[in-house]
Parts: structure tokens; C-alpha cells; sequence
């Protein structure tokens, strides 16, 4: 890796980026010259991503996480400032969904969801805040929301004030911890053709609400104004971008990235 890349010595961690929109900003940030740590609930795949990123010739260790248990976050926060040397660069990307038409949602679907979502979220700007702080370098931390972070959605109501909470994070992190230099953004995903869709499909289908194999998809993706579905390569520029000098100046922010489904 050369000295010029715009993202040479950060040292980052992505969660959920043993696959999907996780494992596609690893790779992203790895080739614009980012030592990355990819954490994961599945060891396994964490460990193919950091391989393959090594293979290319990008810097990267791979690490068990459950971004809903402190301990575990703590340890993957650690273990990156062990293995690199520092933080500069959290991505909390961590993710499930859970199809539920509206009256369905039980209490247990509710904790579910917002356990790893908004509670995961949480913790991982919690625990990776208060190592920013003592390093005193300031850093930047961006967090997974979606286009259901941003409206609601039915049959993903659960899911989608999960995404708001997602916001709300975000946007209290950036005023607490602005003026220590630690910016805090999200980025919101349209409808990416990645495992978690082929579950929501399968939702839909299993629900009674749609018949055949990604018609769900069809249906939400024709919603992009640029003409296809999205895929996970396409967040990779505004997650690399947030991620570097060039957004110095923002924080705060919820970026759609979502081929202009919805319009803010
Ligand atoms: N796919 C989409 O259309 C879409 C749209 C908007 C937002 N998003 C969001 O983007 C993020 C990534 O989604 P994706 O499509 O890549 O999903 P995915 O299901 O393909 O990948 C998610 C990854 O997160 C990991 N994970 C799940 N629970 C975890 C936990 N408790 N601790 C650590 N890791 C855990 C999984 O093992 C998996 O590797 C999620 O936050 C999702 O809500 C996705």
C-alpha cells in the first residue's frame, strides 16, 4: 500500500462484515489503504474476508463479535487497538431483519430486533467513544441505518424503528462528541440484494403477502429512481468518503445511498 491512498493508516473496524454490505466496505476500505478488522457473530465468514483482503495485498485480522453483549465488543475494540496499534475508524454495520405484518410483532420480535440494531449500535458507539477519547485523536464512527431509518415500512415496522433509533443515535453521539473532534454519520441502504433480502423475500413469501421468489424485491426496488436494485459495492464510495479527511467537516449526517428511493 502506498503512503497516497486517502484512507493510508486508519486503523478500522466493521461489524457484520463477515458478508453483505459489511464484507463490501471492508474490502472497499482496505483498498484505499485502511487496516481493517473484520467482526462478526460468524467467525468463520470474518475470517474468509480478512483472507481474501490479505490475499489482494490490503492489511486485515478478523474477529468473533456479538455487538449486543458489551464484553464482546469491548474485547473486537481491543483486540483492533492491539493488532493495529489504534482507532480511528468504527463501522457499526451490524444487522438483522424480521418480517412481521403489523399486528403480528410480538414482544419477543421487538427485543430481537432492537438488541442487535439499537442496543448493538449503542454499545459499539459507546465502547468505541470512550476509546477515541482516551487515545485523544478524535475518529469517526458510522453507523448502518436504512431508507427504513428514514420512513416506515410495512411489514418491517419493528426493523424500521430500529433504523430510526439508528438516527437518533447518531445524531446525539454528534452533538455530545463533536467538539472532542469524534464525528459520528450513517449511511442509509436502499434495498441491496444481499442474504438479508433473500430472508425479507422469503418473509414476504412465508407471510402470505407475496407468491413467487423475489417478487418483495422487485416490488421495493423498482422504488429506485436509477433504474435497478442495489448492490453492496454501491455504499462502498460514501462509506470509504465518510470514513476519510475529505468529510472532515461533517457529523451528524444520514447519507441515502439508495439509488433515490426516498428523498430527503
Ligand atoms: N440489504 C439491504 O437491503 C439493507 C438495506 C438497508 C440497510 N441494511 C443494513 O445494512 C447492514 C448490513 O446488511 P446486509 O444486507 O449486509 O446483511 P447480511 O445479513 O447479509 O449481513 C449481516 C452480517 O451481520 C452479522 N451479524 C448479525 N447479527 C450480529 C451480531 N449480533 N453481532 C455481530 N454480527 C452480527 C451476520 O452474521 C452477517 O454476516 C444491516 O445493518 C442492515 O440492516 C441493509
Amino acid at each position: 500500500m502506498t503512503a497516497s491512498l486517502p484512507l493510508s493508516g486508519r486503523r478500522t473496524v466493521v461489524t457484520g462484515a463477515g458478508r453483505g454490505i459489511g464484507a463490501a466496505i471492508a474490502r472497499g476500505l482496505a483498498a484505499q489503504g485502511a487496516a481493517v478488522m473484520i467482526a462478526d457473530l460468524n467467525p468463520d465468514t470474518a475470517a474468509g474476508v480478512a483472507d481474501e483482503i490479505r490475499k489482494a495485498g490490503g492489511k486485515a485480522a478478523s474477529t468473533a463479535v456479538d455487538v449486543r453483549e458489551r464484553a464482546s465488543v469491548a474485547a473486537m475494540l481491543d483486540r483492533t487497538i492491539a493488532e493495529f496499534g489504534g482507532l480511528d475508524v468504527v463501522f457499526n454495520n451490524a444487522g438483522i431483519a424480521q418480517v412481521r405484518p403489523f399486528l403480528a410483532i410480538t414482544e419477543d420480535d421487538w427485543r430481537t430486533v432492537m438488541d442487535v440494531n439499537g442496543l448493538g449500535v449503542l454499545i459499539g458507539m459507546q465502547e468505541a467513544i470512550t476509546r477515541l477519547r482516551a487515545q485523544g485523536t478524535g475518529g469517526a464512527i458510522i453507523n448502518t441505518a436504512s431508507i427504513a431509518g428514514k420512513q416506515g415500512y410495512e411489514p418491517l415496522a419493528h426493523y424500521s424503528a430500529s433504523k430510526f433509533a439508528v438516527v437518533a443515535l447518531t445524531q446525539a453521539a454528534a452533538r455530545a462528541f463533536g467538539a472532542e473532534n469524534i464525528r459520528v454519520n450513517a449511511i442509509c441502504p436502499g434495498v441491496v440484494a444481499t442474504d438479508m433480502w433473500k430472508l425479507i423475500d422469503q418473509g414476504f413469501r412465508d407471510s402470505g403477502l407475496t407468491g413467487r421468489e423475489n417478487e418483495a424485491f422487485d416490488q421495493f426496488a423498482a422504488g429506485a429512481v436509477l433504474g435497478r436494485p442495489s448492490r453492496a459495492e454501491d455504499l462502498v464510495g460514501v462509506a470509504c468518503f465518510l470514513a476519510s479527511d475529505a468529510a472532515a467537516f461533517m457529523t451528524g449526517q444520514t447519507l441515502l445511498v439508495d439509488g433515490g428511493m426516498v428523498m430527503d
